[in-house]
């Protein structure tokens, strides 16, 4: 009993003594560091108190109010893209009218889906999706190549509203809604950048056992917990305290590349259908519709954030996504699909030797370029 009272005495002056510590650091900082504050406050918001109930409250919206955020009309559109097939992956490419070389390194590496159907015996559709030139004298000559690029290939899908960073969000209603009105039977769907590289034999594999398994509810990705909104004003994801006043942002998975299943890309739709907006950052504003339906991303250590995987074959072996490709995509789908990949890390030495590479290449101090130290021991 009294040795009980002891400890709970001594834990309290602990925890006050703690307080009181970080109290003082946080006045001291705010001069000093604001970035370091602001991630305090909103680690300890995501870890201690976790409840993001105020963005059902506050960022409710009526039917057309939601509609109106998205109502683009259509400028290139395939609705047939889906039809008669099973799909297992329906892969949104997020793109820009001038991003023309990019568009074909993807078609003619990992988006190949004439090489996916016949070597891995999947229907994966790739979606190129994109607005208009914001520059009005540019538009018409890009639009023509645009235009006469879709004849060729039939896999972009455009809508008029203009194709800048800001408009980020619209995109995202724009894949989540076609997906909705013309693939909703795709067994997942995955929304990427146009600079990522995908290893798409990886991917199909991993998607085709969580298949098996009838996964639901499922959202993966690089996934970032408890971020603070960013309140510099020079910094692109500036958002002002009117947008979003709170201290921390719902879990969502970084842009560059996630999956989610069927059941969830439902969810996340009737989400945008009564949801303002006009938060820009469309990463974000995909965790804010997910937390309001209840689905919580789940972190895979092989997707990357921000920055390229190391150059490996026992790196190839297990990435999925790597992000900020755009000369070497040729290159690297050349070697991270080389058969040899798959033997490094078979038997006893092979585990040894890949553990030990990947320390070494994921686990060096201030390296925080895409895969995180703890990819290394698995
Ligand atoms: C796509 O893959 C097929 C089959 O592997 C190949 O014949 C074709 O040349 C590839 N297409 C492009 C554009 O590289
Ligand atoms: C988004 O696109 C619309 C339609 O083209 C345009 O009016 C608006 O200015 C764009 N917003 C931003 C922030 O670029
Ligand atoms: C959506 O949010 C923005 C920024 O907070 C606000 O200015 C706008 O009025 C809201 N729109 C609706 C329809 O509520
Ligand atoms: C807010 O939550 C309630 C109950 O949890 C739910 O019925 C409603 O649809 C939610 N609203 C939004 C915008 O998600």
């Amino acid at each position: 009993m009294f040795m009980n009272f002891r400890v709970k005495k001594c834990q309290f002056l602990q925890l006050i003594s703690m307080c009181c510590f970080l109290s003082v650091l946080m006045v001291c900082w705010e001069q000093v560091d604001h970035h370091v504050v602001s991630h305090v406050k909103s680690y300890s918001y995501r870890y201690l108190i976790n409840s993001y109930d105020f963005i059902n409250k506050s960022f409710s919206v009526n039917r057309e109010e939601a509609d109106s955020f998205g109502s683009f009309p259509y400028l290139i559109n395939h609705k047939d893209t889906c039809a008669d097939s099973e799909v297992l992956l329906l892969l949104f490419v997020k793109s820009s009218p001038e991003n023309f070389e990019r568009r074909q390194a993807i078609r003619s590496t990992w988006g190949n889906q004439t090489y996916i159907r016949s070597k891995l015996g999947v229907t994966v559709k790739v979606v190129f999706v994109m607005g208009i030139h914001p520059n009005q004298h540019r538009r018409d000559t890009l639009q023509r190549k645009l235009f006469a690029e879709d004849r060729v290939h039939g896999d972009v899908v455009q809508q008029e509203f203009s194709d800048t960073f800001h408009n980020l969000t619209v995109k995202l209603l724009l894949q989540f809604r076609w997906a909705h009105a013309n693939c909703a039977h795709a067994r997942f769907l995955m929304s990427a950048d146009d600079d990522v590289f995908i290893h798409i034999p990886n991917l199909v594999h991993y998607l085709q056992a969580l298949s098996q398994q009838n996964v639901q509810d499922f959202w993966v990705g690089h996934v970032h917990r408890g971020a603070p909104p960013i309140r510099r004003r020079d910094s692109k994801y500036y958002v002002p305290v009117q947008m979003y006043q709170w201290a921390s942002y719902p879990d969502y998975t970084a842009g560059a590349g996630y999956v989610v299943s069927r059941d969830v890309a439902a969810k996340i739709y009737q989400a945008t259908l009564s949801l303002n907006a006009s938060l820009h950052i469309d990463d974000v504003f995909m965790g804010m519709c997910a937390i309001t339906v209840g689905v919580s991303p789940q972190e895979h250590l092989y997707f990357s954030g921000e920055g390229k995987a190391p150059y490996h074959p026992c790196i190839y072996e297990k990435m999925i996504t790597s992000h900020g490709h755009e000369d070497d995509i040729g290159y690297l789908w050349r070697v991270a699909t080389d058969p040899e990949v798959y033997g490094v890390s078979s038997g006893f030495l092979g585990k040894l030797y890949c553990t030990a590479v990947k320390i070494m290449l994921l686990c060096k101090p201030y390296y925080s370029n895409t895969y995180s130290c703890r990819a290394a021991f698995f």
